[in-house]
């Protein structure tokens, strides 16, 4: 079976290809990026509507093959931005009535997971899910991915973004930290806000933004940022893998590109006995070759949809969706139940 996976929950528009042995036949992507300030939803969506036929098409290409070769199509239908979450259902929803074939929409989170499942070897991990928009520590717990902890406020890449445009850094700020951080050379304390199994950046963020005006140096206060932050998030991932018992860690979403992140969360993986699973870079940002996969996985459980069944959800949450692809490995609990979306 052959599966176009459409991406379009933030700035990334995203197209690609897989087969059922997860191969990964294509990833295009195109990624909007403004020329000054944050996301406006607007913008973004006209973005994606220009580029989703030309990215569609990039993609097709790029596997060698025609549309009629495509025998289902899936797409994030959230959580996203509403405008832009409706353009890539709308591109999906018109290849998937022309050519015919059925139409899987899908949960982008619930994607990261199991493409870093199907491509690094891990069976059952926890993942931290560390985006611009999302900030998560979710595992598989009795048929469903559950959210264990998340932010409270804003997502670790929006705190960095945002960070980053008032400190001058321009848009995407989370490289560029990283690689004025190689240069500091003292520690400021920062807010440290764990609450539980949950965290919050936006104390921290304003903490930064003070040092910067008293005059400390980028390389120091990006440093400071970046120690903070990812302690923050590798203390609530131990956490919760001691809570419930794994011994595998996977990384997603783009800020799982950061190599400090990646040492601190190794090193607590090591400490637990436990491992470390990051999938390649183009596989941890937003693409569309994940929510391919995952269309294959649903699919191939049983799971239909009309296209009636295809609206968006801006405030999907991970732990509503059925998983059906996973035999259930421990007996259900009487937590309580969310609606199946089959
Ligand atoms: P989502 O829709 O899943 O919330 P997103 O649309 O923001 O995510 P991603 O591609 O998953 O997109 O992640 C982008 C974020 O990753 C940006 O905030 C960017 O600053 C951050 N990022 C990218 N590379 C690095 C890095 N090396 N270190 C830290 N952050 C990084
Ligand atoms: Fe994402």
């Amino acid at each position: 079976m052959i599966i176009l996976g459409i991406e379009g929950t933030a700035h990334t528009f995203g197209a690609g290809i897989v087969d059922s042995e997860h191969n990964i036949l294509a990833n295009e992507i195109d990624m909007f990026k403004p020329a000054e300030g944050g996301l406006h939803p607007r913008e973004v969506a006209n973005h994606h509507s220009e580029t989703a036929a030309p990215v569609i098409k990039k993609a097709l290409d790029s596997a060698g093959m025609a549309a009629e070769d495509i025998d289902l199509v899936s797409f994030s239908m959230g959580p996203g931005l509403g405008p832009c979450l409706r353009v890539a259902a709308t591109a999906a929803r018109a290849f998937a009535g022309y050519m015919r074939i059925p139409i899987i929409g899908v949960n982008h989170c619930i994607a990261h997971i199991e493409i870093g499942r199907a491509v690094t070897g891990c069976t059952d991990p926890a993942l931290l899910y560390a985006s611009g928009g999302n900030t998560q520590v979710i595992a598989y717990s009795e048929g469903r991915y559950r959210i264990f902890g998340e932010t409270q406020d804003i997502g670790i890449g929006n705190m960095l973004d945002k960070l980053g445009r008032e400190l001058g850094m321009g848009f995407y700020a989370g490289p560029r930290i990283e690689e004025l951080a190689k240069n500091a050379d003292r520690y400021y304390e920062l807010p440290y806000s764990v609450k539980g199994m949950d965290v919050a950046f936006s104390g921290l963020m304003t903490a930064a933004v003070a040092l910067y005006r008293k005059g400390v140096s980028l390389e120091n206060i990006s440093y400071s940022v970046q120690e903070t932050a990812y302690s923050m998030l590798t203390e609530v991932t131990e956490r919760a893998m001691a809570h419930i018992g794994k011994k595998e860690v996977l990384l997603g979403g783009g800020v799982a590109q950061n190599m400090r992140l990646r040492e601190m969360i190794e090193e607590m993986a090591h400490a637990r006995g436990a491992e470390m699973f990051v999938p390649d870079r183009r596989l941890c940002m937003d693409n569309g070759a994940m929510i391919a996969w995952l269309g294959y996985l649903m699919h191939s459980s049983g799971v239909r949809m009309e296209i009636k069944d295809t609206e968006v959800r801006q405030r999907f949450r991970t732990d509503e969706v059925s998983v059906t692809w996973r035999k259930r490995s421990a007996p259900r609990s009487s937590c309580r139940e969310f609606p199946e979306i089959r």
